[in-house]
């Protein structure tokens, strides 16, 4: 038998592993129907952090001059995001990402668009500090909150001790890890229910699974395979022409410590974070689930329509990508996986009770 002979192992693992080396790091995936949240061990869920997370998610004494919370930008009315192609900001400066949706982000490995943190715990803390979403200073942030009789009061019946940033962001996540989407006609259809989804959509479920290769990065529960691509999407205009943006541009370069930082005319994605060439211009594949609602579409918002997104992957991508390949859909094959995302893909709808709050 092969096995016996040991050698045979030492060029056959090269091979695969060469092999490996050369195939695309793209792998088809299985649609899956909702399951379970991921609940850390560190930070169990328990109601009275729910609540006290969800006052602190719309308290606007989170931001520096009191005009944000982080529902200013992920807004419930708008399925978690502002409905900009940019983000809003704070006041006298510009965001230069998209702001996305924070439904089902419990589901989530990488966080942000270029995927700088791993846990909503630890995420909490960036907006509150970025100059320029709520220019907050923690530990003036941690005072202010101590003297709120009743976020005092609840901060240690949870921890059995005061306010602190690393407790302020664990309780926002517990809040976070609530905004599910689940029931949606895709999840009944994978469950059995065969009548879930129309003709159209199931069509458009067989175009995304197979001609459009969708599911090779849109998969699993969360339609996400937690890696990055570069598809060459198009930059915004204003990262050209904003004077703003192209502050906040360069200014996060600088302090992800990019040398070019002053000469920097595109989002660099990944690559800030890894400075490994192969990341230059990757971004995270985000999950699809409620995408109906979440226009304008990709990291920079330059998609205001589905449509839109349909023919940039249906021409291969953005000039340049050599991830993507064209698909060459018709224009019934377009409709049927448009019915497919809009129809398929939407849960049942989260209601928020807005705290009252101290
Ligand atoms: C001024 C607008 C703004 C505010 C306020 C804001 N966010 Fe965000 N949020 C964004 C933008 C823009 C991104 C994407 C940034 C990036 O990828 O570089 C983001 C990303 C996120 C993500 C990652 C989601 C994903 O899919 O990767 C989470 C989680 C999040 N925000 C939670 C919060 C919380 C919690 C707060 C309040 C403490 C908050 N945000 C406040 C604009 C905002
Ligand atoms: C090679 C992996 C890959 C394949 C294949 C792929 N996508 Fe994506 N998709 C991504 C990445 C990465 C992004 C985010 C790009 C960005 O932010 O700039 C994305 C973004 C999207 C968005 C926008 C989501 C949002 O919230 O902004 C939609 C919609 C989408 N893809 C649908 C599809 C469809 C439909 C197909 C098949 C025709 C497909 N994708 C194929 C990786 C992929």
């Amino acid at each position: 038998m092969v096995r016996d002979k040991k050698f045979f192992w030492i060029p056959a693992f090269a091979g695969m592993t060469m092999l490996a080396l050369l195939l695309p790091p793209v792998f088809a995936g299985e649609l899956e129907p909702f399951k379970e949240v991921p609940i850390p061990a560190h930070n169990l869920q328990t109601p009275e952090k729910i609540e006290l997370g969800k006052k602190l998610f719309f308290d606007r004494r989170l931001s520096g001059d009191g005009t944000m919370s982080c529902a200013t930008c992920h807004d419930p009315e708008q399925a978690f995001t502002d409905g900009l192609d940019i983000a809003l900001s704070y006041p006298t400066t510009k965001n230069w990402r998209n702001s996305p949706t924070l439904i089902n982000v419990a589901f989530q490995k990488y966080l942000f668009h270029d995927g700088r943190t791993g846990t909503l715990e630890e995420q909490a803390l960036f907006p509150m500090m970025s100059a320029f979403e709520m220019n907050q200073n923690l530990d003036f942030l941690e005072e202010e909150i101590k003297q709120v009789p009743e976020y005092a009061e609840a901060f240690n019946k949870i921890f059995n001790g005061e306010p602190t940033k690393e407790r302020i962001g664990m309780v926002i996540a517990s809040f976070e890890r609530t905004l599910i989407s689940g029931n949606s006609p895709l999840d009944r259809y994978l469950n059995g229910d065969k009548k879930a989804l129309s003709e159209k959509a199931r069509k458009g479920l067989g175009i995304f699974t197979r001609k459009g290769k969708c599911a090779d990065c849109h998969f699993g529960v969360n339609l996400s395979d937690d890696r990055f691509y570069a598809l060459s999407v198009p930059e915004n205009p204003a990262l050209l022409n904003d004077p703003r943006v192209i502050s906040t541009m360069r200014f996060v370069a600088k302090v992800y410590k990019f040398k070019e930082y002053r000469t920097l005319k595109e989002d660099p994605g990944r690559y800030l974070i890894t400075r490994n060439m192969f990341h230059w211009k990757e971004f995270k594949t985000p999950t699809l689930r409620e995408i109906s609602r979440t226009a304008p579409y990709m990291h920079n918002g330059v998609f205001n329509t589905l449509d839109e997104v349909i023919e940039f992957f249906n021409q291969g991508g953005g000039k340049g990508s050599t991830v993507l390949k064209p698909l060459g859909l018709s224009a019934d094959e377009k409709k049927y996986l448009k019915a497919f995302l809009i129809e398929a893909l939407t849960g049942d709808e989260i209601i928020i009770k807005y705290p009252e709050l101290p």
